[in-house]
């Protein structure tokens, strides 16, 4: 989950390096470099500065040790091997070849053992180092960069996105991809303004967008050589290949701030649009995913979902949509758990894997096993042509936008409001075996997505309560920890709102069942530990009243999330959040917009770094 650039033209190369970099910083921050081709008297040599810490660190050490190179490559880490120091930092160096990397080299301490004792010197404690040792090597036998790094990555098991230069071969980069994300920018006089040539690399496109629209999507095993001239890319069965160039439509300005403090509260702020956007794209009139032919649970297959983090609360929503509207069964599965656990798959059933980035490992290496073990599949993703799109049968976008805070939001309402839409269609393909009445499903159809079509404009009133989260932020901002509690669907909407409070405040949450709570977390209960309710109406609103009045008992301060005009609910809780009435099966989506609200407010309160959060990246591309 590091992020990767690389620039090759006639620009001084530092700037455009940094400005990917910091695009790309949410993929992690804990140390940054550059390495930088410079010709004196024609022979280049290699200008590498790193800094631990933020990329601000790199920026002010490039300013003491400038340099005009026009060829180069940059990296900003997210630490896996080696703590976060100068000395871990990348690019990496060996005789004259410079390397940066995102992924995991699994037989990394066999490499390193091997080349220790062909009388190579390790200065740092990654596995990356491996990498920029055997490239220095196989040089001794390839004349070609390109050789060289082909001879290496076969040397090689785990995830890579590499990108390498080298004193001897000035006028190329070459890069590799295996399991990290990684693509090729072309020139693109239009975008940036430039006529001479140039090419760029990045881990995505945001790093490059001010620069070039038009890109090249590399596949697993590619190593491709780029020169000013374009790329040529070789498989992983070292045969010339032709790769898709793509042009990007979406706007830069669309991933800037646009006022807000942090990315996290715009984001929160740009639900109704992101949600518009999702429903335009899948729904037509009364018809939802009309040209799509998605593949159907055989009459015994069941549904099962495959996700992390965020994605894997929607996806517990997804199971409880699936199930009660489809009456098919569905099975949730955390995917860095799901392939250790040799799971059974049948004939007949589908696997869904949710993920905003579309590059998560796990999620990645889960739906790849389900697929292998003869599920059909599909996948919810945010990021377009992502590896886990690509992977999949089939792909629903959910037309988020960029998300470039570290905490996901509007990602997690989008696929909420994407598995709502595909458990309503399955319903529809499902509802004559059951034996539902045709007429009642249709009625409950309508029913949803009328309550569907509102949503916008309903989050759009959740967002005009601000101010009253913001108070009630404030009251609760110095607490250390803090329960949450739902029933049914309200649940997942718990741990949800658990999980945004811990990544960004470092507050202690936790999310529970409620009829859990008196099996054990209700001992956690006095007046030090505020407990949110999600009280909203629907199934199961007595009990979870009941659960809220077993909290006041022992002491316990409560934050209800209620539907409004709900009048016994402010006799029960210190403070309320009003939400508007919904349908109860859409109601997580309105329900996590206040729960967003209250931990970004607490953790702004806290004074965090709110949208790169520690020890956090955005997208975890290592398992
Ligand atoms: O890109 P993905 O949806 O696959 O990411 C999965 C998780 O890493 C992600 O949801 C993570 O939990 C977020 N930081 C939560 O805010």
């Amino acid at each position: 989950m590091c992020g990767i650039i690389g620039y090759l033209g006639t620009r001084t190369a530092a700037p455009l390096l940094l400005e990917g970099l910091a695009k790309l910083e949410y993929r992690g921050y804990d140390s940054a470099g550059v390495a930088i081709l410079e010709r004196h008297d024609e022979a280049p040599t290699t200008h590498r500065v790193r800094a631990a810490g933020k990329i601000a660190h790199l920026v002010t050490a490039l300013e003491a040790s400038p340099t005009n190179g026009t060829h180069g490559i940059g990296h900003t880490r997210w630490a896996t091997h080696g703590g976060p120091t100068q000395d871990n930092a990348h690019p990496h160096f060996s005789e004259g070849v410079s390397v940066v990397h995102n992924g995991i080299i699994e037989n990394h301490a066999a490499l390193r053992a091997r080349l220790l004792e062909d009388g190579f010197e390790f200065k740092s404690e990654t596995d990356t180092e491996v990498i920029a040792h055997l490239i220095a090597q196989a040089l001794k036998s390839h004349s070609r960069l390109h050789e060289a790094v082909q001879a290496s990555v076969a040397q090689m098991q785990g995830a890579w996105a590499l990108c390498v230069i080298s004193e001897r071969h000035p006028e190329e980069i070459v890069v590799a991809r295996h399991a990290s994300p990684l693509l090729i920018g072309l020139h693109d006089a239009e975008t940036s303004g430039h006529a001479t040539p140039e090419v760029f690399v990045a881990s995505d496109v945001s790093a490059i967008l001010n620069h070039t629209r038009s890109v090249l999507d590399l596949n697993d095993g590619d190593v491709a050589t780029l020169t000013i001239k374009g790329a040529k890319i070789t498989d992983v069965d070292l045969r010339q290949v032709t790769r898709r160039t793509r042009r990007i439509t979406w706007n830069a300005v669309a991933a800037e701030k646009q006022g807000y403090k942090h990315f996290m509260l715009k984001e929160i702020h740009e639900q109704p649009k992101a949600i518009r956007d999702t429903i335009l794209g899948h729904v037509d009139g009364d018809n939802i995913f009309s040209k799509r032919n998605f593949p159907l649970p055989s009459p015994h297959g069941r549904v099962i979902l495959l996700a992390c983090g965020t994605s894997w609360h929607a996806a517990l929503c997804g199971k409880i949509l699936i199930e009660q509207l489809a009456r098919v069964p569905a099975e949730v599965d955390l995917a860095s758990e799901f392939r250790y656990r040799q799971p059974v798959i049948r004939e007949g059933d589908i696997a869904i894997a949710v993920s905003q980035s579309g590059e998560t490992a796990d999620t990645l290496a889960a739906i790849r096993e389900a697929g292998r073990l003869g599920a059909k599949t599909l996948s919810i993703c945010n990021v377009v042509d992502s590896s886990i799109a690509r992977m999949t049968g089939d792909v629903i976008y959910t037309h988020a936008g960029p998300e470039i805070s570290v905490a996901s939001t509007k990602a997690f309402t989008t696929q909420l409001v994407a598995l709502s839409l595909f458990s309503v269609w399955l319903a529809g393909r499902t509802s004559s075996d059951n034996g539902e009445d045709e007429g009642a499903r249709d009625e409950r159809e309508r029913a949803l997505l009328t309550t569907i079509r509102n949503l916008p404009s309903t989050i759009e009133s959740v967002l005009e309560h601000r101010e009253r989260i913001q108070r009630i932020a404030r009251r609760y901002a110095q607490y250390r920890d803090m329960l949450y509690l739902g029933r049914g669907l309200g649940y997942p909407v718990a741990l949800e709102g658990a999980l945004k409070l811990k990544e960004i405040s470092y507050m202690h949450a936790e999310g529970y069942a409620s009829g859990e709570m008196k099996h054990g977390p209700i001992a956690l209960i006095d007046e030090t530990m505020p407990v949110v309710v999600i009280a909203t109406e629907g199934p199961g609103y007595e009990k979870v009243i009941s659960n809220l009045e077993e909290v006041r008992s022992r002491g316990g301060r409560v934050i209800a999330v209620a539907t409004m005009g709900d009048t016994q609910i402010e006799q029960l809780a210190e403070d309320v959040i009003f939400v508007p009435p919904a349908h109860p099966m859409l109601q997580p989506i309105i329900a996590s917009v206040p729960l967003q609200l209250l931990a970004y407010y607490i953790a702004d309160q806290r004074g965090t770094d709110v949208d790169q959060p520690r020890n956090l990246a955005k997208s975890v591309t290592v398992e």
